[in-house]
């Protein structure tokens, strides 16, 4: 069980080409964080993981099926994606409505519903929201939203595009949370993310992406301490490898309690 993306190129309608010859494998049970600058292709590779969009060249596999065979609607349902602004995702009028919506449109019984959206409304803190409309909620808040209606379709793979986003330190410590319930039920969960303590702490696999490729693929200490390509990349390292850097630690320390320990 795997997402396999490849030589995967795309191009948008407009003959613009944001993706090319993208190679990569996330293997169901992982968690990976895509990191990168704006424009990188990040979203366009994640969006042909779950179906959005099918290659213009190369080829999608999920879980062995390529999804080029079947509806973007069948892909979708095993790869989930929670869109980075959830204003393109959220339609209905209330918090509740929108998480129950798929659960509701794939007609499972009333109980089965209800069972869906207690974990989901429980993982992203949302019980005091659901009669709430979700435009009259704050932003941070309303990409839970999102979030829970996806979590309510129980995929087996999530993408979280950009949830850090606008997050406080709870909002932060949901979504560690979240990843950690739903990967030990068996989720796959792929993040892009801004946020490099973020991606440090709760990523094990970092995906760097720049000039329409990938750069860089492995452990999350190997990548951050791969000097070309964190420049290449231009993204910032941990601010705990970077103070490591500069102090010269070595040992391409990342964390906190190691740096304590070598100092
Ligand atoms: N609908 C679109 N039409 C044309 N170009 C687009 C469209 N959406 C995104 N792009 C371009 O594709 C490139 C990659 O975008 P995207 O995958 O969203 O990058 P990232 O998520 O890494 O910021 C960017 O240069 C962006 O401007
Ligand atoms: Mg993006």
């Amino acid at each position: 069980m795997a997402i396999e993306i490849k030589n995967a190129s795309f191009a948008y309608p407009n003959g613009f080409v944001a993706v090319e010859n993208v190679t990569m494998t996330i293997e169901a049970g992982e968690r990976v964080a895509i990191l990168g600058q704006n424009g990188a292709g990040k979203t366009t590779t994640v969006k042909m993981m779950n179906g959005l969009y099918r290659p213009s060249q190369g080829d999608v596999f999920v879980n062995g099926i390529n999804t080029k065979d079947q509806t973007a609607a069948k892909t979708a349902r095993i790869v989930g994606y929670v869109f980075q602004n959830p204003d393109d995702q959220i339609f209905n009028n209330t918090v509740r409505a929108e998480i129950e919506y798929m659960p509701r449109y794939f007609k499972l019984p009333e109980e089965e519903i209800q069972e869906r959206i207690a974990p989901a409304v429980e993982l992203c803190d949302l019980k005091k929201y659901l009669k709430k409309n979700p435009f009259d909620i704050p932003f941070p808040i309303r990409k839970f939203v999102a979030i829970a209606s996806v979590i309510a379709t129980q995929p087996k793979y999530i993408i979280l595009d950009e949830p850090t986003a606008g997050q406080d330190k709870h909002g932060t410590e949901l979504l560690s949370n979240m990843i950690n319930v739903l990967q030990s039920q068996g989720v796959t969960i792929i993040t892009i993310t801004h946020d490099m303590e973020f991606a440090a702490n709760n990523f094990h696999r970092i995906i760097l992406m720049a000039h329409k490729n990938v750069i860089a693929d492995g452990d999350a200490r190997e990548v951050f301490w791969n000097e070309p390509a964190v420049e290449d990349a231009r993204i910032k390292k941990p601010v705990i490898g970077e103070l490591a850097k500069r102090l010269a630690l070595g040992g391409k320390t990342l964390f906190i309690d190691e740096m304590v320990e070598k100092l």
